[in-house]
């Protein structure tokens, strides 16, 4: 396919952050238009999904990932965001599965922007049924939640804890724990109770008020999600051949954030019937394609609760890190 490339004297209005001084500091900027290199599209940002991923790269926390490429001292890659759909309007070397004015969904270098590039990879079609604010909210959240029931290996009729049920990752791992045929407990504070029983869980706790760890019920899988809950206090709800799956959780030591449990999971895992694992999602098209197949069927939806216009990019980003957010929320860059 011929590239086209738009000329690199064009601009483009982009929600930046040059420092690590967090979210507030993200402001709207008039930049120039990034050019698609080999393998890569240029995508028109209609929606940008807000993740926990956006605060980190805002913070440069834990330190730890500013020494794995992202920006020793300020962020390497000025424009925040990374979920996105838009519409392809330029290709660029090599790109044979999209053309200009393809509607697309995924990941990019910068989504909270007019334009972004992304990787043809990290890209599949967007369905006509979905608006392009609830296919901006499904990549990173649902891939990862995708990965981590998966890796729960849940049969019907299993009870399943998903600590962390009402953020962005745990809105879709509930619906698939659900789908998988799972009796789902879910973990979130109280307010958003609602909502993850309206995704399908049996029961919800309160974490702010009660320790799902000091109960009764053991549990054939537990996904991890939210609070940092030490391993130990896991395995003690967890069944004799129960499976334990770390996403993450915030709140850690500001080195590694909390990322040793994962560590320590696998090592212990060595020595016992129970598995005890971490996960590291990456977004690539195959499975974007069997979350956009489950929504267009009806089986999975985005929970799509708030969304904030380009120049409210910093505060959508603070909003999630103080869990004012329930489910999921998108920068709408363009109606
Ligand atoms: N491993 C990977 O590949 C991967 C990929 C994506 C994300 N992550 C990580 O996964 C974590 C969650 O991401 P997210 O986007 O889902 O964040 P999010 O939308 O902010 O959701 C966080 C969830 O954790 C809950 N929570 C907070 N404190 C808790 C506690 N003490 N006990 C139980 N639940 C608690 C929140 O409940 P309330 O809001 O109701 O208070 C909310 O449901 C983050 O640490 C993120 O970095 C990892």
């Amino acid at each position: 396919m011929t590239a086209t490339v738009p000329t690199s004297t064009a601009t483009t209005r982009a929600a930046v952050q040059r420092e690590y001084t967090g979210p507030e500091a993200i402001r709207v900027e008039t930049v120039e238009r990034p050019t698609p290199g080999p393998g890569e599209v240029l995508v028109e940002v209609r929606a940008a999904g807000v993740d926990r991923g956006v605060w980190h790269l805002a913070t440069g926390r834990p330190l730890v990932m500013r020494l794995m490429g992202f920006g020793l001292t300020h962020p390497r890659q000025p424009v925040a965001g990374s979920d996105v759909a838009g519409v392809v309007v330029g290709i660029g070397e090599g790109v044979t599965r999209f053309a200009a004015g393809d509607e697309v969904l995924g990941t990019a270098t910068g989504s909270f922007a007019e334009h972004a590039i992304a990787k043809e990879g990290q890209l599949v079609r967007k369905p006509d049924a979905m608006s392009f604010a609830a296919a901006a909210v499904v990549p990173v959240s649902g891939v990862t939640a995708l990965k981590a029931v998966e890796r729960a290996a849940i049969e019907p009729g299993d009870r399943v804890l998903v600590l962390g049920a009402s953020g962005g990752v745990g809105s879709y791992a509930v619906q698939l724990a659900v789908a998988a045929g799972a009796r789902v407990t879910g973990v979130a504070s109280g307010a958003k109770a609602d909502l993850v029983r309206s995704l399908g869980a049996t029961d919800v706790i309160d974490y702010r008020t009660t320790d799902v760890t000091a109960l009764a019920t053991i549990y054939d899988a537990i996904i991890d999600i939210g609070g940092l809950t030490p391993l130990r206090r896991l395995r003690r709800i967890l069944g004799t051949e129960g499976t334990l799956v770390i996403v993450g959780g915030e709140g850690g030591g500001s080195l590694t954030g909390g990322a040793g449990r994962q560590l320590r999971a696998s090592l212990v895992s060595l020595f016992t019937r129970q598995t005890l694992t971490g996960i590291l999602a990456v977004t690539a098209a195959e499975p974007l394609e069997a979350l956009t197949t489950r929504i267009v069927a009806g089986s999975l939806a985005p929970a799509l609760t708030r969304t904030y216009p380009l120049a409210q990019a910093g505060t959508a980003v603070a909003d999630l890190a103080a869990g004012r957010i329930a489910g999921k929320a998108a920068v709408v860059v363009q109606d």
